[in-house]
């Protein structure tokens, strides 16, 4: 498996976290583990997160040196739950573990989107699949064929930006046999698709879309936001990094609400974006907007 990922804004995020060694931080998103790493350099202790078992397990084998050392903790469960498993875990160590920072790096790693049996590539051909935690019930391809057309339009639309949701949604439901695989859904977007962007694949807005519907992607951020002010001691700084605008905007809109009942302060009056060198060295980048607020 391709288990390299490139973090996005990572000298940013960790700059703005302002780590205080042997302090305990969560990066809520663990991926390949890039800004864990960063975090740990710079002395702190992590407790990380990730739903995906193979990120856990990539985790538990690369970072042996300092989960042995307690400079980390890796847990397996969904970010949303972060109070309940940070209590527990608190329980379990009986040790207070105050939090001084959060970092969310939102969306999915390069091993995920690479890998064509979990279906998140319209490259390849793969079961059109879409879970990023195998335990969730709801896949892609179900998707397909329990959405009523009309609710497929609104979901290419709302979480995709598409365009064309009616003929693609249209053309879904009259085909005879049920979309089972990444490649039959790319290649009858490609077929129908009348606007094409050059250099954008036509069916990267559906596919998007149906990843956000199958992991719940925005019910979880607006969930593991109170969550994450709530276990946060004073002080303590939220970092998020967003890659569309339906992310960001749960961010900016909580982040305000907390602002406006002086619970917070805002430390990025307008969110931090990647640098053109960042962007030619690592294009996944170009889309991200990182959110920094403090505690107060
Ligand atoms: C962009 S990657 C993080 C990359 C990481 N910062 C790094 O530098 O390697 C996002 C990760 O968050 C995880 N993730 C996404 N939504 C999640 C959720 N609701 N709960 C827990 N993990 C989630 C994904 O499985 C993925 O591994």
């Amino acid at each position: 498996m391709n288990n390299t990922h490139i973090s996005v804004l990572l000298h940013e995020a960790i700059e703005l976290l302002k780590i205080k060694p042997n302090h305990w931080y969560i990066d809520a998103t663990f991926g390949r583990g890039g800004h864990t790493r960063k975090l740990i350099e710079a002395g702190a202790k992590v407790v990380a997160f990730d739903w995906d078992n193979e990120a856990i397990e990539y985790g538990k084998e690369t970072f042996q040196k300092e989960i042995a050392a307690g400079q980390l903790i890796l847990i397996h469960e969904s970010f949303s739950k972060l109070e309940r498993a940070l209590t527990k875990l608190r329980q379990e160590l009986n040790q207070a573990l105050a939090i001084s920072g959060i970092l969310f790096d939102f969306g999915t790693s390069t091993p995920q989107l690479m890998s064509a049996e979990r279906g998140f590539s319209f490259e390849g051909d793969g079961d059109l699949d879409m879970r990023m935690d195998t335990r969730l019930g709801v896949t892609a391809k179900d998707i397909l064929i329990l959405v009523p057309e009309k609710q497929l339009v609104e979901l290419f639309r709302d979480y995709g930006g598409e365009e064309e949701a009616k003929g693609i949604a249209k053309a879904i439901k009259a085909q005879s046999q049920p979309i089972t695989t990444t490649g039959q859904l790319a290649s009858l977007i490609s077929s129908i698709k009348r606007r094409v962007r050059p250099g954008i694949h036509p069916a990267t807005k559906v596919f998007q879309a149906l990843r956000i519907a199958v992991n719940s992607e925005l019910d979880e951020i607006g969930q593991a936001l109170p969550a994450a002010f709530s276990i946060l001691e004073k002080n303590g700084i939220i970092v998020t990094i967003a890659f569309h605008d339906g992310e960001d905007r749960i961010v900016k809109h909580q982040f305000k609400s907390w602002e406006n009942n002086k619970l917070a302060e805002s430390i990025t009056k307008k969110p931090l974006q990647p640098t053109e060198t960042e962007i030619t060295e690592n294009k996944r980048s170009r889309s991200a907007k990182l959110r920094a607020l403090r505690k107060i």
